[in-house]
């Protein structure tokens, strides 16, 4: 199967290889992280029995307990519920995980080796362990971001592993697209469901394993598998690319004295670009982004094509750190010595991961420029303090602004757009706040007596 079927939108898939196919599937998850943990919970919710593998003990011991080991939006209750109706299981045994599954998702991390490449050892490990295990017929889904070519290792190895069951074990890549912060929502009722399989008998299963949410018209988009495993990398870039075009636009902005935030309005409105990713700030961060644009520019190079608009996506995303350092210089003369208030720690608002967070990368670089930073965030503290050496963590805003040089906000938080302005500039020492990611009424800063400072926009003339 090598051509692209695309859309459909299938209410029951009632063809033939579909009649043998149980309604409620078996499936196991490995690796229970951001991504593994929110496919399990969602697939026990679509009435699925689902088991969820990792190797860690402790994260185990606490998802038995009904506690995620990290924050998600509405996580914990769906979890509770998969587990109270006897459809959510997790465990650390493979033998227990994988015994008589119908459908594995290989969910482990994809970090980036030092010259960027994806490292897939957890994935290599992950499919010799399914293979082992595997007593018959067996779809094993790529879940995590992988590079295009990805599900032929898989099968060779799984020939390797097992060949007595190769010709009953398929390959099929199904990407999330899931957003931290809106990961069960996005999954619960995802913008589209992408399938990359080779064989009609994988598709046709995972057609059943989401046959809830088709009947409810989600878009179905069948591929050949290195389609879809490269349609991830593409989206992810083409995402980050959006980011970087607008902080790009937000230096010629402040050049021009024009207001990024209205270009960014205008070019919302024209369809074909869309309004979304479109805020210039502080850049992007997290586990997906970074890490997947660059194995996109090395994956492109490794087959002989250079992907340079890629590196420049990266490059235009880092300088955006400096820049926001020298705004601060600017504003306070020498950084040496002085107290700076970062609002926000995590690398988007509604979660606590701290991955790549653009808050961290600028306050490790104010930290080596000999300020002083303190940061607050209402659920990434703890871990931002872990990953930083010399960061203070103040409970809130206020704390965190009291006796401060400058106050930059980094991460916006719905709390922090409803601070008490007048409050906050009272706790400060110099009333400098800067923007990093315009969330602030200009006038309504410059009212209370704040010498604003945001991305890509005209100061307030007061
Ligand atoms: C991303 C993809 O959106 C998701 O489809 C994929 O499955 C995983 O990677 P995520 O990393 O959770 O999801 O965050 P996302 O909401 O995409 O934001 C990424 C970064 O871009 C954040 O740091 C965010 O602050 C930043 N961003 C986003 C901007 O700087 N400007 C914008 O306009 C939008």
């Amino acid at each position: 199967m090598s051509e692209t079927r695309g859309v459909s939108t299938i209410q029951d898939p009632s063809n033939e290889a579909a009649a043998d196919v149980p309604d409620s599937l078996c499936v196991t998850v490995v690796g229970a992280g951001h991504v593994g943990l929110v496919t399990a919970a969602t697939l026990a919710s679509m009435g699925h029995e689902v088991r969820a593998l990792d190797a860690d003990a402790e994260k185990i011991r606490s998802l038995e307990a009904g506690t995620p080991w990290f924050f998600e939006p509405g996580l914990e209750e769906l979890v509770r519920r998969g587990m109270d109706e006897g459809r959510l299981t997790f465990t650390t045994e493979g033998a227990i995980a994988l015994a008589g599954a119908d459908i594995v998702f290989v969910c482990v991390g994809t970090p980036a080796r030092e010259n960027g490449d994806a490292n897939l050892l957890a994935v290599e490990a992950a499919t010799v362990d399914i293979a082992r295990h595997a007593r018959g017929r067996l779809v094993i889904v790529e879940k995590s971001t992988v590079p295009a070519g990805t599900s032929t290792r898989i099968r060779q190895t799984v020939a390797r592993e097992r060949p007595d069951l190769i010709d009953q074990i398929e390959v099929v890549s199904n990407p999330e697209f899931l957003r931290e912060g809106s990961a069960v929502e996005d999954s619960l009722m995802p913008e589209r469901i992408l399938i990359g399989a080779e064989s009609e008998v994988g598709l046709q299963m995972m057609r059943r394993l989401y046959a809830s949410l088709l009947e409810r018209g989600v878009p179905l988009i069948e591929t050949d598998i290195v389609t879809a495993e490269l349609a991830k990398h593409a989206c992810n870039a083409f995402l980050a690319l959006k980011i970087s075009y607008m902080n790009a636009l937000a230096r010629v902005c402040e050049r021009a004295g024009a207001d990024v935030v209205s270009i960014g309005e205008v070019m919302g409105s024209d369809a074909r670009i869309g309004p979304h990713f479109l805020s210039a700030g502080l850049g992007f961060g997290g586990f997906c982004f970074p890490k997947d644009l660059v194995a996109f520019e090395r994956l492109a190079e490794s087959l002989g094509y250079e992907f340079s608009l890629l590196r420049e996506v990266t490059r235009i995303n880092d300088e955006v750190i400096a820049v926001t350092r020298e705004k601060i210089r600017e504003a306070l003369w020498n950084l040496e010595g002085k107290r700076i208030a970062l609002l926000g720690l995590s690398f988007k608002p509604d979660t606590d991961d701290v991955r790549f967070s653009p808050a961290l990368k600028l306050a490790s670089t104010l930290l080596a420029e000999g300020a002083h930073v303190v940061g607050c965030d209402p659920e990434a503290s703890h871990a931002a303090k872990e990953e930083v050496d010399g960061l203070e963590i103040a409970p809130d805003a206020y704390e965190a602004a009291r006796g401060a040089h400058c106050v930059v906000l980094c991460t916006e938080w719905e709390e922090f757009t409803r601070l008490d302005l007048n409050r906050l500039r009272e706790s400060t020492a110099y009333p400098v706040f800067v923007d990093g990611r315009n969330v602030f009424d200009p006038l309504a800063m410059t009212e209370a007596g704040f010498a604003y400072i945001p991305t890509g926009r005209p100061l307030p003339k007061v």
